[in-house]
């Protein structure tokens, strides 16, 4: 039997891109769908059938209740946050213990982490970058300096580790002086999430995905978060802590690279960012308000403003270099229906110096744009890409000139229907 292969979904800009969409789409066509980075931290939404889900940690092939769905060992979980989101899932009338395996390797995110986030945020003072306060950088700093909790740790001796782990995060917290916190009632919760997760298949992953592989039977890696935002290859340091670029996949599932076939780089026809940090293309006028009201970007998981502005070609160039994106998909063309005008980031500049490739420092860079027109067509309803007005199509041939990349699926609205293959 051929050996199967392992297809990516990667966001490629700064998240948000469409990912639950896109891989709640994808999942008839694959065995198994993994998550290889972040935890909580993720936000993807899932519409069909007049229901929405807003999942964090559980990999959006959930829906598809003849597939296996991993969180993969590059991934941090949160016990609490866990539970509460498979019982969502569980009050909807799925099932999904037997079907969802969580890597044993994968690292735990304590109410401390939650308490060391805050704690280093309010110290950065003007410079946060913004976190979602779910831990996150905590947890993948205690997994570099090899002091974290395992999901397999809750098998074995678990109270006693746990204790020591939480004792050094008291320790740093009292150092900073942030001592201001209660977590009684979390810890709580935390404890309980943990005895709920040992129903769940914890395993070792890496052999399940890739025996499984060898059977023949095919992986999307699902991605979290966006190529901006990775730790070694986004705007540092406002970036998140894990990696979620191609390497990632390789590095968060224990896959090697030459199983990888097609890399999906998913991005919006405008550009969001939430968070602080470098965004040249950011619009403080009426068009950015515009864009993020149609396109109600507003936080999945911390209900912040997004910060919307025009694509950039500079950033989506550069993901898809880094990514060897195969194939791009763009998403939320449809919120762009209302304007006469529509730009697209082509270079950056600063001090007069002009780049097309994405600076060390992204900050303090000005956005050098051109200005297409506007398709001022509904195209939510759309469902074939004959229909499309001629300006819109001329919209995705651009970018797909400017990127080197081909745009082989548009999305033109949340539901799941809404997804046109070219
Ligand atoms: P993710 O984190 O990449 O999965 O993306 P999010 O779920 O955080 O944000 C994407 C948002 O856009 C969600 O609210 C989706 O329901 C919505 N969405 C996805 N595709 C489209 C589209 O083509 N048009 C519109 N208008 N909304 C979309
Ligand atoms: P999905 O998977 C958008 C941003 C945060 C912050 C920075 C660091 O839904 O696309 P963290 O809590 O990870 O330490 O925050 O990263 N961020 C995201 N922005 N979408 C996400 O996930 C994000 N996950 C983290 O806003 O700027
Ligand atoms: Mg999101």
């Amino acid at each position: 039997m051929a050996n199967g292969k392992v297809d990516a979904l990667l966001g490629i800009v700064f998240g948000d891109e469409g990912k639950g969409k896109v891989v709640d789409y994808f999942t008839p066509r694959y065995d198994i769908v993994a998550r290889f980075a972040g935890g909580p931290n993720a936000g993807h939404t899932i519409i069909f059938e007049g229901k929405k889900f807003v999942l964090r940690s559980i990999p959006s092939g959930i829906f598809d209740e003849g597939k296996i769905n991993i969180i993969g060992n590059g991934c941090v979980i949160a016990p609490d946050l866990f539970m509460k989101e498979a019982h969502e899932l569980e009050d909807a009338g799925y099932t999904i213990t037997d079907r969802l395996h969580i890597s044993r390797r994968a690292h735990l995110i304590l109410p401390t982490h939650r308490v060391l986030d805050r704690a280093y945020e309010a110290a950065k003072g003007k410079n946060k970058v913004g976190t979602t306060g779910k831990g996150i950088g905590p947890t993948y700093s205690d997994k570099a300096a090899r002091v974290g909790l395992r999901v397999g740790d809750i098998l074995e001796n678990f109270e006693e580790k746990y204790l020591k782990l939480k004792a050094r995060h008291e320790q740093i917290l009292r150092d900073l002086h942030y001592t201001d916190y209660d977590i009684t009632e979390e810890e709580k919760t935390w404890l309980e999430g943990v005895e709920y997760m040992r129903k769940f298949h914890l395993t070792d992953t890496e052999i399940e995905i890739n025996k499984a592989l060898a059977e023949g039977k095919s992986v999307l890696a699902e991605g979290a978060q966006g190529s901006l935002l990775d730790i070694d290859h986004g705007t540092y340091p406002f970036v998140s802590s894990s990696s979620t670029t191609a390497g990632g996949v390789c590095t968060g599932l224990g896959i090697a690279p030459n199983k990888i076939d097609r890399v999906w780089g998913i991005f919006k026809a405008y550009s969001t960012r939430v968070g602080s940090g470098p965004f040249p293309v950011e619009l403080f006028d009426e068009t950015g308000a515009e864009i993020r009201r149609i396109g109600h970007e507003f936080g999945a998981v911390t209900g912040r403003d997004r910060r919307c502005g025009w694509v950039d070609l500079v950033a989506l160039r550069y993901a898809i270099m880094i990514n060897g994106v195969t194939d791009l998909v763009m998403m939320k063309g449809d919120v762009l229906d209302g304007f006469d005008t529509i730009k697209a980031c082509v270079a950056y500049e600063k001090d007069g110096v002009v780049t097309t490739d994405m600076p060390y420092d992204t900050e303090g860079w000005n956005a050098v744009y051109e200005e297409l027109p506007g398709w001022k067509t509904p195209l939510s309803d759309l469902r074939k890409e004959e229909d499309f007005p001629q300006t819109f199509k001329d919209y995705i041939a651009y970018l797909e000139e400017k990127a080197g990349c081909r745009i082989s699926i548009v999305s033109v609205s949340p539901d799941r229907e809404a997804t046109i293959i070219r």
